[in-house]
């Protein structure tokens, strides 16, 4: 099973099934995360900036790709209620 590191959340890399997005699994190791539209790639209050291992998440969907076409949205960022762990 894939794990992933959050800089500056407590505790243990956290073991996540694939197919997972990067929010669902913040959430569910119980820690609290910015989503302000809901998780519906509207807003970009969850963006993660990815450090190691961008290979391990699906392409960058729709809103992400409208987000980078806009410039408010880097190439190493993504948006964590979008991006899936494959
Ligand atoms: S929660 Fe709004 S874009 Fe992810």
């Amino acid at each position: 099973m894939p794990l992933l590191t959050i800089q500056g959340l407590p505790g243990p890399p956290l073991a996540v099934p694939a197919g997972t997005t990067v929010l669902a699994a913040i959430h569910a190791a119980g820690h609290d995360w910015l989503h302000a539209c809901g998780a519906k790639g509207r807003c970009t209050t969850c963006r993660v900036r990815v450090l190691a291992g961008a290979e391990c998440l699906a392409l960058p969907t729709e809103p992400e790709l409208r987000y980078r076409a806009a410039g408010r949205l880097a190439p190493a960022e993504r948006l964590a209620c979008q991006a899936r762990i494959t």
